[in-house]
């Protein structure tokens, strides 16, 4: 993808300051999009995938691979600057419209306990925590 060096500026932004954040460095996001992009976390879904730009800024992303058998968003990440805009929920939606009519009626995801941002998303959305259901 050639956006892979603004997603890795999209990456380092997003994540500052939350409860992921390992004090990563921009060659450390750099890093971790050339791992999604490569496989690293299973099959890149480039078709389901999508960025969103903004006066040629890229403030959005939403990123599917697909991991052990089943589609998996990777990444949905929005630069503080543009939240609560609706973008990630759109490009969520989007992604898992594009992954239904390619044939996949599931997707998965994991999200940190406590990234209270994304785990309202998540919910929304319809997603459900399979550990605990699958634990009690
Ligand atoms: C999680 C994240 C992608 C949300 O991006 P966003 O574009 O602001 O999300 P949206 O505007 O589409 O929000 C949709 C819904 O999610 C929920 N939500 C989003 N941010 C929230 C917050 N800070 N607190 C509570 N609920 C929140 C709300 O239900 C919201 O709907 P509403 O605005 O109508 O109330 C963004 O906060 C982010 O990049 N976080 C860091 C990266 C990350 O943790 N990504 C998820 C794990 S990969």
């Amino acid at each position: 993808m050639e956006d892979a060096e603004a997603l890795g500026v999209l990456m380092l932004e997003a994540y500052r300051g939350t409860i992921d954040d390992g004090g990563e460095t921009l060659d450390d996001a750099r890093g971790e999009v050339v791992k999604t992009l490569t496989g690293g976390y299973g099959a890149f879904d480039f078709e389901a995938s999508e960025v969103i730009e903004r006066e040629g800024v890229v403030v959005a992303g939403t990123i599917v691979t697909h991991y052990e058998g089943l589609p998996m968003i990777a990444f949905s990440l929005t630069l503080p600057a543009w939240r609560r805009l609706g973008l990630a929920r759109g490009g969520l939606l989007r992604a898992m419209e594009r992954l239904t009519l390619a044939g996949h009626a599931r997707v998965q995801l994991a999200v940190t306990r406590g990234n209270t941002a994304a785990e309202r998303l998540y919910e929304s959305l319809g997603f459900t925590d399979a550990s605990i259901a699958a634990h009690g």
